[in-house]
């Protein structure tokens, strides 16, 4: 993969990279549709990351459909899948970690510690390999954007991170690949995940930027919807992931909630659409 990258940096074509753990839906196709728009090359690595999974997470049940992720990706025009072996990625003799500093111990961080590490190691490894100009990540894992921005200007990485709106379903839920293993009615109240952040982002519009208040709607909602159970409710800068006095535009409201045992996040970005 990296002689290719390196062939056609040295050619003068820009690659966008798109990582990904594969299970590929539409919030994955837009990350793809957007780096085809914005490069003369793109590659897209499918690599479920045995180090960003906590060990009573779901590493070895996560969906890996290669074929069909394979075949939709030949659809979108990528000029490569990498698709490496882990021990490709991790041979017996590695043995550097990334340490993502305290950024990574609050929010999705707090909840499962090494997260974080896993996925910085990772993507500075893929980066690497892949030689990106642009690399392209969903807003959805809004702390991993701003992990991977400290992580490229951490260690002055030749790349620019390219945040893409979310993608959602009809009812506003946030299309994840964990979504699948939703059961009809665990599905149905999934939709109040995105329901709660919207009502307490058209509550800052109206005027309330009392962090507490705003949570306080969130909370509200979601503890009214049957079968969810909150992790967290947080609204934070979105560079510090601290807790403002008031909030402000482009501040993020962010939650995680335990479905049954599926866990899934979401997030709004107070009166803006994108970080
Ligand atoms: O967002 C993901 O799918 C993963 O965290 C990533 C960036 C591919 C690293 O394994």
């Amino acid at each position: 993969m990296q002689e290719q990258a390196i062939a056609w940096r040295q050619a003068g074509e820009d690659i966008g990279f798109v990582p990904t753990m594969g299970a590929l839906h539409a919030g994955h196709e837009r990350l793809v549709t957007r780096a085809r728009r914005e490069n003369q090359r793109v590659i897209v690595s499918i690599f479920v990351n045995p180090a960003q999974f906590g060990p009573t997470e779901d590493f070895a049940r996560y969906p890996r459909p290669f074929e069909a992720d394979r075949a939709r990706l030949e659809t979108l025009g990528v000029d490569a899948i990498f698709h490496p072996p882990v021990d490709q990625i991790y041979p017996a003799a590695f043995k550097t970690r990334v340490d993502p500093g305290p950024l990574a111990e609050v929010l999705e961080g707090k909840s499962r510690p090494g997260h974080f590490a896993g996925v910085l190691t990772v993507v500075l490894k893929l980066f690497n390999l892949a030689q990106p100009k642009r690399a392209y990540f969903g807003q959805k894992d809004f702390q991993q954007v701003v992990l991977v921005r400290q992580l490229v200007r951490d260690f002055a990485l030749p790349v620019r991170i390219v945040a893409v709106p979310t993608v959602r379903e009809p009812d506003g839920l946030a299309i994840s690949s964990r979504n699948v293993y939703l059961d009809s009615p665990l599905r149905a109240a999934a939709a109040s995940i995105h329901g709660s952040l919207d009502a307490a982002a058209r509550g800052f519009t109206m005027g309330t930027t009392d962090p507490a208040e705003l949570e306080a709607t969130v909370r509200h909602l979601l503890e009214g919807t049957p079968g969810v159970a909150i992790d967290y409710v947080a609204l934070v800068e979105d560079t510090t992931l601290r807790r403002p006095d008031r909030a402000i535009a482009g501040n993020v409201l962010a939650v995680a909630v335990k479905l049954g045992s599926i866990r899934l996040i979401d997030n709004v970005v107070l009166g803006a659409e994108r970080l």
